[in-house]
């Protein structure tokens, strides 16, 4: 069974360095990796444009919604019903007060004519999800950055399964296991010595060992991921019924890294893995 999840973004010192990083300032346009999950998500369909809402009609579950970006880009590409989920008091408040702050300034529009988006407070590791019509009536379950703080992911997959209806789609995104891996001190590069050069590389150990691990992150210590390989992600997946789609090891391709140099050592390992799947 598995343990009391944490809940690390109700820490109001945490939370605030939280809000300082340029995807929670900027949304999903601040996020590199957005363009392929959002290609996953498409499967090839056109994004919003004057004509064509890719998510017309669609009824749409995000896990781990923290300020709620994706839940509003569903909703602004013609999803009939979203549905986000936070176990973090401080993001669902966050993500209500976006809303608020939307109707206010859309008030001279009819605001019936904007779909509500069911904001909740729950933890994703042990509550079912099912909409108003009940279990198996979603036709898209989308998650970012958020299965590694989840113990029991055989059990997270097989309710987005049945919450799912047939030919619905499985998106998500995960911090990449062979950054999640190294038990402290790491993860943080290291440099090694070779003839007359210093090469970058990151400390990797501890792959196989899947498991906690206690990191620090925005100067909070003690911050707690679940560590899995990339081998389990998709097993996993498998077992619960699921088609694999789509699949991504994420790093900073030449164009980010030429817009933000910063960025060059992030290519020497996957940053984040991407996964898209489909029920059978
Ligand atoms: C890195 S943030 C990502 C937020 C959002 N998905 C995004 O990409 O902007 C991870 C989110 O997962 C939430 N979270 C972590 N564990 C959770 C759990 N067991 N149940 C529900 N939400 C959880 C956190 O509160 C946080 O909002």
């Amino acid at each position: 069974m598995a343990s009391q999840a944490q809940n690390i973004y109700d820490d109001s010192a945490f939370f605030s360095a939280y809000g300082t990083l340029p995807r929670s300032q900027h949304g999903l346009s601040a996020a590199p990796e957005w363009p392929e999950l959002r290609h996953m998500v498409l499967g090839g369909k056109l994004p919003l444009s004057n004509s064509v809402r890719a998510l017309e009609g669609h009824r749409v579950l995000d896990l781990g919604c923290g300020y709620g970006w994706f839940a509003r880009w569903a909703r602004d590409n013609g999803a009939a019903y979203v549905q986000a989920v936070d176990i973090s008091q401080n993001m669902i408040c966050r993500a209500k007060q976006f809303e608020t702050d939307i109707k206010d300034s859309q008030s001279h529009l009819n605001s019936s004519s904007i779909t509500e988006i069911v904001f909740e407070t729950g933890d994703i590791e042990s509550i079912s999800f099912s909409d108003n019509r009940g279990r198996g009536s979603f036709n898209l379950v989308y998650s970012s950055l958020t299965f590694h703080y989840v113990e029991d992911l055989a059990r997270l997959y097989r309710e987005i399964h049945s919450s799912l209806e047939k030919g619905g789609k499985l998106v998500f995104s995960v911090e990449h296991p062979i950054y999640s891996a190294p038990i402290r001190p790491g993860p943080s590069w290291k440099t090694l010595e070779d003839g007359d050069q210093e090469r970058t590389i990151w400390p990797l150990n501890c792959y196989s060992d899947e498991g906690w691990r206690k990191t620090s992150w925005l100067g909070v210590d003690g911050i707690k991921k679940y560590h899995r390989t990339v081998e389990t992600y998709v097993n996993l997946l498998l077992e619960s019924g699921f088609t694999l789609t789509g699949f991504k090891d994420w790093a900073p391709s030449l164009e980010d890294v030429a817009e933000h140099p910063e960025w060059m050592d992030e290519r020497h390992r996957p940053y984040f893995l991407l996964i898209s799947a489909e029920k059978n």
